[in-house]
């Protein structure tokens, strides 16, 4: 049996997955020897993070926008076609827009609804209601943020919207538990990603300071002195799904390099 999280031959749905936080899950998964659907809006980089991900093990791709419904429903039923149904689903959204507040207008506030509220809720029933019809006690993992604590003023859609993943965490573990079904959250901190990048180049410009010294303010922020890696996040994620967390239903895991304050 590959890997050491006893997941080899699980059925795994890995959304926005053709970089970043998502795409280091797939492989992850992948180097355990599980069978993985990725998807993501862009078919040009979803099909290239499959290329370099069929070295590794069984990868399916399919494209579709997490903010439609239709490519939700398709979504799910090719998932189904590919892998036979789902063992383990988990969720990163697409990275909301920047910008504080008072920046944001009526329709950046329904734009960020629907991602980061409404998407994630009717796809995690989608999948939900294919467990239980199919009786697979399986493990849901939603990616948030640590914004889900504590907010980051510069980008206040993720500090109001993505809250509502820890309450569909919670309110989903406490419905599925009956039937084996586990829900469990994770709210990555600084991870070393193209969007992180982006983050430190804009903060870069508005600062006018180098890039290289917008990093260490950043890294001055972080307890432990650095960025995480997607790796990192994928171990958290690994856990979560096998049976190495059997009695873990419902939490909000933090993986931040202890970047968040709050006590609780
Ligand atoms: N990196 C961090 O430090 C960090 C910390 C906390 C939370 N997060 C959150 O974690 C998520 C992933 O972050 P990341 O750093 O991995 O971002 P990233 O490197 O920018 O990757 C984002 C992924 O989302 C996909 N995507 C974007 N819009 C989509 C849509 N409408 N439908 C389907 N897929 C979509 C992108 O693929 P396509 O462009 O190919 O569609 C890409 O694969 C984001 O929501 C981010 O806010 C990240």
């Amino acid at each position: 049996m590959r890997g050491t999280f006893g997941l080899a031959g699980k059925r795994v749905l890995v959304t926005a997955a053709s970089r970043g936080i998502g795409f280091g899950a797939a492989k992850a998964f992948l180097e355990e020897g599980a069978r993985v659907v990725i998807n993501s809006s862009n078919r040009q980089r979803i099909s290239a993070a499959a290329r370099e991900l069929k070295a590794v093990g069984e990868v399916h791709a399919v494209v579709g926008d997490l903010t439609h419904k239709e490519d939700l429903d398709r979504l799910i039923a090719e998932t189904k076609r590919h892998l036979g149904g789902i063992d383990i689903f988990v969720y990163v959204t697409g990275p909301p827009e920047a910008g504080t507040f008072l920046e944001k207008g009526y329709d950046e506030w329904e734009e960020a609804a629907e991602l980061m509220v409404v998407s994630p809720a009717y796809l995690a029933r989608l999948v939900a209601l294919d467990m239980v019809d199919s009786g697979t006690k399986g493990s849901m993992i939603f990616l948030a943020s640590v914004t889900n604590r504590e907010p980051i003023l510069t980008i206040a859609t993720s500090g109001v919207c993505r809250i509502a993943i820890s309450g569909l965490t919670r309110t989903l573990a406490r419905e599925l538990g009956s039937k084996g079904i586990r829900v469990n959250g994770i709210l990555p901190g600084y991870i070393d990603t193209a969007r992180v990048q982006k983050i430190l180049d804009t903060a870069a410009t508005r600062k006018r300071i180098s890039r290289s010294q917008a990093l260490r303010e950043l890294e001055g922020e972080i307890p432990m002195g650095r960025l995480g890696t997607t790796k990192e996040v994928a171990q958290v994620i690994l856990f979560l799904a096998s049976e190495l967390s059997s009695y873990v239903s419902g939490a909000l895991v933090p993986v931040d390099g202890a970047y968040l304050r709050s006590v609780g």
